[in-house]
């Protein structure tokens, strides 16, 4: 404490903090608050004034802290201290029953068939770090390995304490869990943001997981969003028996935990309990698409293991699709990125399953046939988790005989040119390589995450782009210039400049995603990986032959004519030429047989669980390792399983990169 600081506003600072953290506590935690909100404002006030005065009381747990004041550039990726793996699912009883079944080899006494049965929170994973019991990080999965650093958003929401309370707070503690938002606080906050003209959100899990990518803090401040603990990632200074003692744990450390979750014996203990929850469903305050089920006993779940992504000792068991009627007011039609026109319903808007719904998918011409719809049908639709809804059948009986036909375009509803279907196949398609929306699409594509990945450039920005002529295909986006941008209407020189540095940041992004980008049919992620490691660069690819394609493993007649096909246009030539002048150079890949790990002497240690030792030590050496038996200086990574010992420690001391085989085979390509 320092000298000149009044002990008493000291005192008086934690004890605000205190009774702030514990009315939170009650209010978003345990939902009996017993603070009224005038009480509970004339506390925090007290606090904030507090700190204005003497700047050095303000800690990062003190609540006045839970919004920055300030904007962040981007998210930092994170790190997570173990894999946040997923779950394998099933769908019906049988098929728990037989995941309980192939749990019995680890079985050593009956009693150990107990498990924690836990909604499935249909919401946003996000792990919580806390260190000597203060948060310290919130990242969100990720891809398992590596996650986003959101530490800013998440102190924002009030059912996350940013400090641990109890007597029982470990040195160190990663916690899991799921964001989500209320159903009643979603609707309330969409009625409001309506009224007000702002945008609103198409289910809660989007609402969520949009809040959680805010760079501003402030404005997931002001959402309704709130937190489920119910998994560990690590812990040090504590250890926990069972699932069961976890979740315990967890609440008296002041987290937020699942109420209907139960601990239950036996599968048709399971069983029933999967029903009730079926049936309450529409009554329970939170969406959730299922249940998961958790072998209780956390040394049977050691002794099960894991597979390649995911635990043998959990299971998601999903709830299935549920289904509505309502009426089909009408067809459109909308033009793909690959000029594939495909029908969506209009409906009379129905309520199902956590949202208001008033379009489907009918997929193609085939389906509607199929379905034999008519326009003013009564149908009844699904929806199956995050999917788009679809239409089941239209019905029979309840037809009065004023339905009319739906008419099929024969022009492109976007550019007017006629509209072919392919032979033999389903598509209906405008083969107009100009037409907006096919290039609005692509482009849209070309940037996306799993493309290119430049950020601030979505849908309305390229239609923006398209409608003021400054962009006619891909390689038009690298030539750019900022005042074309920040001229336009709610651009600025900012967002110009935004815009442009992710666009030269996309120039030199890895061949394999450069390779999705161009949105070559059959050209998936994992096709792309293949041919990025087999050819190098853009210039082999370009140069592939058929049978060079071909003698590739996993790669069939389908994607091999595709690739050379999309290489001979003369049109995408020019692109990539384009491009190319423009200094478009995607990091070439190592050659040969994929050189992940090209040059580097690695050492395998500990008991591995996915591949056998000589598995293992192919692998690396088919990526271009040489696998050592010890290490030294010259080790440039050991992968170290279960029961490592002299080898890892010596590891250690040198400093030298130590992963787990998960993460092997992830950067192996095999996971
Ligand atoms: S446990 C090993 N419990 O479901 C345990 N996950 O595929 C790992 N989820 O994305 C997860 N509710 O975000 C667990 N009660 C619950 C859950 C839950 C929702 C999500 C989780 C993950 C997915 C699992």
């Amino acid at each position: 404490m320092p000298d000149d600081l009044p002990p008493l506003a000291h005192a008086r600072a934690a004890e605000l903090r205190e009774l702030i953290r514990a009315a939170d506590h009650r209010y978003y935690v345990l939902d009996d608050p017993t603070l009224s909100d005038s009480q509970y404002d004339e506390l925090y006030r007290e606090l904030k004034a507090l700190e204005a005065a003497h700047p050095e009381l303000v800690v990062p747990e003190s609540p006045t802290q839970r919004v920055p004041g300030t904007v962040a550039e981007g998210f930092e990726p994170f790190e997570h201290p173990s894999p946040m793996v997923s779950l394998d699912n099933v769908t019906t009883a049988e098929e728990f029953r037989d995941w309980v079944a192939s749990g019995d080899r680890y079985l050593k006494s009956e009693n150990e068939r107990t498990y924690s049965v836990e909604p499935k929170i249909d919401g946003v994973g996000l792990e919580l770090i806390y260190e000597d019991g203060i948060l310290v990080t919130a990242s969100t999965r990720g891809d398992g390995f590596v996650g986003e650093n959101v530490t800013a958003n998440a102190r924002t929401i009030r059912s996350i304490p940013h400090r641990l309370h109890g007597d029982d707070v470990p040195a160190w503690i990663a916690v899991r869990g799921e964001c989500y938002c209320r159903k009643d606080d979603f609707f309330a906050f969409n009625r409001a943001a309506e009224e007000a003209g702002e945008r609103t959100f198409a289910n809660p899990r989007n609402f969520v997981a949009g809040s959680l990518r805010m760079l501003d803090p402030s404005i997931p401040a002001k959402r309704p969003i709130r937190y489920f603990a119910y998994a560990l990632g690590g812990v040090r200074g504590a250890s926990y028996a069972t699932q069961g003692d976890l979740i315990e744990a967890l609440a008296a450390l002041g987290l937020p935990t699942i109420p209907e979750a139960r601990v239950l014996a036996g599968a048709d203990a399971v069983v029933a309990r999967y029903g009730e929850l079926v049936d309450e469903r529409e009554s329970l305050p939170y969406e959730m698409d299922g249940v998961v089920l958790k072998v209780d006993d956390a040394a049977l779940q050691e002794r099960m293991g894991m597979r390649i992504r995911s635990p043998r000792w959990a299971v998601a068991w999903k709830f299935p699709a549920q289904r509505a009627l309502t009426r089909l007011n009408g067809v459109d039609w909308n033009v793909g990125r690959t000029g594939v026109v495909t029908p969506r319903a209009l409906l009379e808007p129905v309520f199902l399953a956590g949202v208001t719904v008033s379009h489907a998918t009918l997929h193609n011409l085939d389906e509607l046939e199929r379905l034999g719809l008519k326009i003013g049908d009564e149908v009844e639709i699904e929806r199956a988790g995050d999917v788009i809804p679809k239409v089941l059948r239209a019905l029979e009986a309840p037809r009065t005989g004023d339905e009319t036909p739906i008419a099929v375009p024969t022009q492109c509803p976007t550019c007017e040119t006629a509209l072919a279907r392919d032979e033999g196949k389903v598509a209906l398609r405008c083969g107009n390589f100009a037409c907006p929306a096919q290039i609005t699409g692509h482009l849209a594509y070309f940037a996306s995450r799993g493309a290119l990945d430049i950020r601030g450039l979505g849908e309305k920005q390229v239609e923006q782009l398209l409608r003021e002529g400054l962009v006619q295909d891909a390689a038009d986006l690298f030539v750019l210039e900022h005042d074309q941008l920040a001229g336009l209407e709610r651009w600025g020189t900012k967002s110009a400049q935004n815009l442009l540095d992710q666009i030269e940041a996309a120039k030199t992004r890895p061949l394999d995603r450069f390779l999705v980008s161009l949105g070559i049919k059959e050209v998936g992620e994992r096709g792309a990986q293949i041919l990025a490691r087999a050819f190098g660069t853009l210039e082999g690819v370009a140069a592939a032959e058929k049978d060079d394609l071909l003698d590739l493993d996993e790669v069939g007649e389908a994607l091999a004519e595709s690739v050379l096909g999309w290489f001979a246009e003369p049109r995408n030539q020019a692109m990539l030429a384009r491009m190319r002048a423009a200094g478009v150079a995607p990091t070439a890949v190592e050659g040969g047989a994929g050189g992940t790990f090209e040059g580097m002497t690695i050492v395998l240690t500990g008991k591995l669980e996915q591949l056998s030792r000589s598995e293992a030590k192919r692998l690396a050496e088919t990526l271009g390792a040489r696998a050592a038996s010890s290490v030294s200086k010259r080790t440039d990574l050991v992968v170290a399983g279960p029961g490592a010992g002299s080898k890892l420690k010596k590891a250690e001391e040198l400093g030298i990169e130590v992963i787990d085989e998960a993460e092997f085979l992830r950067r192996a390509g095999r996971a």
